[in-house]
């Protein structure tokens, strides 16, 4: 965005609508563009072999077991897509209270990761750390005496991230929002000779009603049944709160931030690129994806043009990147239209 004084001209000798006339002076005078370069694609893993279950609640997203998922990634990495992020199916019996098999090396999660890995896939490798996969009860951090406890939990997240980035991540992503995470995460992964893995920062994560799917996906809904996760994730109609937490974040050595969910939040996502010279990222979370395709599939909405039209408004709003389920789909489409 530039900084020049504003000048709005005057009519009739300023007429914006010339500009607008071609295809080609659109291109020539356009401010932002969408590029592959921008996308990281949500994958969901599950347990068994050559399997791909179909998600309801999110048209054209499946789940897939572990070889599958790497063909699927191998499929970005040749679409150039820079990044994909793992999210895991826990079978409910691994599920428990204290959420132990967040920090199984051997988990579905890890084993993922390895096979990627293994793969020889050129990719940056995006793994969550929050508890909510692993948690009978379906909240990111540790409950007692149902609240969920801060300081305790980040013992366990921490010793969740050394874990992922031993099995070969790139990019730790704490959604939690547990207070303090980021510092004790760093702390953890440096002294495991890990301070090449980078903190992308869940840092501005509201409390929403937008991860609906997401949690059919990964299987938490029931688990978190009429819970929810106000006290730790922000409220939505906080805003200069936004500011804070990034800027905690970042002092604690997060190298990129993230806004969470992303076109409700676009206001957010501004104010924290206008704010701070960091990469800022947005998650077009699985509510924003049902609604614009099952509008579609209504045919009350053209899915392409609204999935263009939405992701280019995060790079307007001032995202360096978008986390969206429609990644493999813009990718396939910047391809055609610009090889
Ligand atoms: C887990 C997590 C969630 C999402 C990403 N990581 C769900 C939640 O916080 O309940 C949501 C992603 C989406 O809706 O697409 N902490």
């Amino acid at each position: 965005m530039s900084d020049a004084p504003f000048s709005a001209g005057r009519f009739p000798e300023t007429r914006l609508r010339r500009t607008r006339r071609y295809e080609w002076s659109r291109r020539l005078v356009r401010e932002h563009r969408l590029s592959t370069d921008d996308l990281i694609l949500p994958l969901f893993v599950m347990e068994g072999t050559n399997g791909s279950e179909p998600i309801p609640s999110m048209p054209g997203v499946c789940r897939l077991t572990i070889d599958r998922l790497v063909g699927r990634v191998r499929e970005a990495a040749d679409l150039g897509i820079p990044a994909v992020a793992l999210f895991p199916v826990t079978p409910p019996d691994r599920k428990t209270e204290d959420g132990r098999e967040a920090v199984n090396p051997d988990n579905l999660m890890c084993r993922s990761l390895r096979a990627i890995r293994e793969a020889g896939i050129d990719i940056g490798l995006v793994a969550d750390v929050a508890l909510d996969p692993y948690t009978s009860h379906g909240q990111d951090g540790l409950v007692r005496d149902g609240y969920v406890v801060n300081d305790e939990s980040l013992e366990i997240l921490a010793e969740q991230a050394v874990v992922q980035a031993s099995a070969g991540c790139t990019i730790i992503a704490p959604s939690d929002m547990m207070d303090g995470r980021v510092g004790v995460i760093r702390r953890a992964l440096d002294a495991a000779g890990h301070d090449g893995v980078m903190i992308l920062s869940y840092a501005a994560k509201y409390a929403s009603a937008f991860y609906g799917p997401f949690r059919d996906a990964v299987g938490s809904a029931a688990n978190l049944g009429r819970g929810d996760k106000r006290t730790y994730q922000m409220d939505p109609a906080a805003g200069d709160e936004a500011l804070r937490e990034v800027a905690l974040d970042l002092a604690e050595g997060a190298d990129m931030v993230m806004v969470k969910p992303g076109m409700p939040y676009l206001d957010v996502v501004r104010r924290v690129r206008s704010t701070f010279q960091v990469p800022v990222f947005a998650y077009q979370v699985s509510g924003e994806y049902a609604m614009l395709c099952a509008a579609a599939e209504q045919g009350w909405l053209d899915r392409t043009a609204v999935m263009m039209e939405s992701l280019l408004a995060f790079r307007r709003a001032g995202a360096d990147g978008i986390l969206t389920y429609f990644a493999l789909d813009a990718a396939r489409l910047l391809k055609e239209t610009a090889p």
